[in-house]
């Protein structure tokens, strides 16, 4: 019943990328690419069995591979698993499911990955849980994502790099569009949830997964992206 009701509300999140998967591959690749050294370093390099959890159009599976892993990437979104099956080599499986139910034994991966997957779930936390259950003792998770602090629906951003924070911080879950957010940007047509820090923090504290190594890894004075590695205990 419960796993039923997780379900249903998490479709929705992944259905807002039905219909939108090339618009979206086009306008995360400078994206992608401006994160995917903060990705590997934290990463580092592991043999084992590697599960990018929200693997979206699969622009960071060759980076994954690369660091000497076996990738499985996961995602809600036919369309976006369509565009990632042209990113798979020989081996490599894809697989459509809930990242908040994952269809996976204990205790099989040995690191997972989450690249801006917490602003696009509804409970983070429970997908972490799910995360910690299929890694084995001692694997490593990856995350990275908005910063709570300066980026979300209370953030705007000014022409000379500085940042207005908003009197709604604290507003916890989904946002649609901000009046401030770029028109023709993916938070504008997708929306997103706000996870303010401590509960970003405490979700990683819930599933059993110590922090090992935080990273602000943007170029810009105030960094729009937190990226951290996590090992499960
Ligand atoms: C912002 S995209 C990030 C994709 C990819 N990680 C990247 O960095 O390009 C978020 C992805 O999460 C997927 N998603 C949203 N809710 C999901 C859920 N409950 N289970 C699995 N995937 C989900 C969406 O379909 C989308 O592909």
């Amino acid at each position: 019943m419960v796993k039923g009701s997780a379900m249903a509300s998490s479709q929705i999140q992944g259905d807002r990328y039905d219909g939108a998967a090339e618009w979206y591959d086009e306008r995360n690749a400078a994206p992608a690419d401006a994160n995917r050294d903060t990705l590997k370093d934290l990463l580092g390099p592991g043999g084992g069995l590697c599960l990018d959890l929200g693997c979206g159009t699969g622009q960071n599976l060759p980076a994954l591979r690369g660091r000497g892993r076996r990738v499985i990437g996961l995602d809600f979104s036919v369309d976006q698993l369509g565009l990632a099956r042209q990113r798979t080599v020989g081996g490599e499986a894809l697989v459509q499911a809930d990242a908040a139910v994952l269809p996976f034994a204990d205790a099989v991966f040995d690191s997972v990955v989450a690249v801006w997957l917490s602003t696009d779930v509804d409970d983070f936390a429970a997908v972490l849980g799910e995360a910690s259950r299929v890694l084995r003792p001692g694997g490593v998770l990856v995350h990275l994502g908005a910063h709570p602090c300066f980026c979300g629906p209370h953030t705007e951003g000014r022409a000379d790099g500085g940042r207005i924070i908003h009197p709604t911080y604290r507003g916890a879950g989904w946002h649609p569009p901000a009046p401030w957010w770029r028109e023709g940007g993916i938070r504008h047509r997708i929306g997103m949830r706000h996870l303010p820090l401590a509960e970003l923090f405490n979700a990683f504290i819930g599933a059993r997964l110590t922090i090992t190594r935080v990273v602000e890894p943007s170029e810009e004075p105030i960094p729009w992206t937190l990226a951290l590695r996590a090992e499960k205990r």
